[in-house]
């Protein structure tokens, strides 16, 4: 296997234009927001709106790891931490799960060790999508893209028709394409986006941890199932079984794997993914009303919340940096509740 590259200052690239293409971007994002608010009266993410539900369990890293996978959060062999996980869906609204799409999973690392890149915290945010790339993989086609969400938001045809006619409308809608709408505990979720990884850089993922949990995927929504079925597929599951992920590391190897365009795979043949810890969340009620009022209205996760060995890197990151506050701070104001920023995982209401 080729050796990991190392993690320089020159990974990254700001784009031309950014600055402008972040702002465009987000200010689309919170316009589009309010008009979900106004079919819901209520604030909902801007993406990942509607959960499927939240479980509280453990990630405990392997104690064989080579130097180049013990790293950051990874450094400390057997170490356990507490996690809390959210499954959700990608669309900013609340859509009927018949509808495939992508769809999310976050995971909040609790008692983390080392330099964090919000001073006094200890926990650490990683989210996942069910696709290893972003189709719009750079700041400025996320703001390119939010703009024809926009444009369109009560026509849903009209927004196809002008993704459509783009001559990346392949790119653009790549997680509409791929995913297959199984039972969310059998996909595999990945970062899509690169990170730190303390000497290096790498994407993470998230894949099912036993072959029952895989087996899963067998079970694909029909027209015949109700609009809220993931929730009842999550919760007839982690009732009385425990549910386990695999988390694994797919180390940058090459220039041809770019940190700036989220859109371009890299290379699993080149640079596999390679198991670092296990999540294990025991047999628990995944959608009590305590528990969703909580994890909807004012849990947040955040991809620049986290480890300074794993900071977010290129456009699309930069891009997340100032969009979950403005996004997060629009959602929570529209309820008016404040956010919590966790530090224990007993936090979650049973
Ligand atoms: C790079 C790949 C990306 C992945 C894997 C990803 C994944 C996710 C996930 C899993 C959530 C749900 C978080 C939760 O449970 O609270 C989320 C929320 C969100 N994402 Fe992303 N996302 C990506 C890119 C982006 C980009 C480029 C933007 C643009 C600003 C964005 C904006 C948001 C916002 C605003 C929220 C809701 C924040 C809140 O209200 O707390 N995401 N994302």
């Amino acid at each position: 296997m080729p050796a990991p590259l190392p993690w320089t200052d020159d990974v990254e690239r700001i784009q031309p234009d950014e600055a402008e293409h972040i702002r465009r971007c987000i200010d689309s994002m919170l316009r589009v927001n309010a008009m979900t608010f106004d079919l819901h009266r209520h604030g909902v993410r801007a993406t990942h709106a509607k959960s499927h539900g939240f479980l509280r369990g453990t990630l405990t890293v392997h104690d064989d790891l080579p130097r180049e996978l013990a790293q950051g959060l990874f450094a400390t062999a057997g170490a356990t931490h507490d996690v809390v996980v959210r499954l959700a869906t990608e669309s900013g609204q609340l859509d009927d799960d018949r509808k495939a799409n992508a769809r999310g999973l976050s995971l909040k690392v609790f008692d983390v060790e080392g330099e964090t890149l919000e001073p006094g915290t200890t926990t650490h945010d990683l989210l996942f999508n069910t696709l290893p790339i972003l189709g719009p993989g750079t700041a400025q086609k996320f703001m390119e893209l939010s703009e024809i969400r926009e444009r369109h938001f009560s026509d849903e045809s009209a927004m196809t028709e002008e993704i459509q006619s783009r001559p990346d409308a392949e790119q653009m809608t790549a997680f509409h394409r791929l995913v297959g709408n199984i039972h969310p505990l059998a996909h595999a979720y990945y970062t899509q986006g690169a990170f730190g990884y303390g000497d290096h850089v790498a994407k993470i993922s998230v894949y099912p941890g036993t072959a029952e949990q895989e087996a899963l995927a067998d079970r694909e929504v029909t027209s015949d199932d109700d609009g809220s079925v993931l929730r009842a597929l999550v919760e007839s599951w982690t009732t009385d079984r425990e549910t386990v992920f695999d988390v694994r590391v797919q180390l940058r190897t090459s220039e041809d794997m770019p940190v700036e365009d989220a859109s371009v795979d890299w290379s699993q043949d080149e640079s596999p993914y390679r198991s670092v810890a296990t999540v294990r969340l025991p047999p628990q009620q995944p959608y009590s009303n305590a528990r969703r009022v909580f994890g909807d209205d004012r849990l947040a996760f955040r991809p620049w919340h986290g480890l300074a060995a794993h900071r977010p890197l290129g456009s699309v990151n930069r891009l997340r940096q100032q969009g979950y506050e403005a996004l997060g701070k629009q959602r929570t104001d529209l309820n008016a509740t404040t956010g919590t920023t966790m530090t224990s995982a007993s936090e979650l209401p049973d």
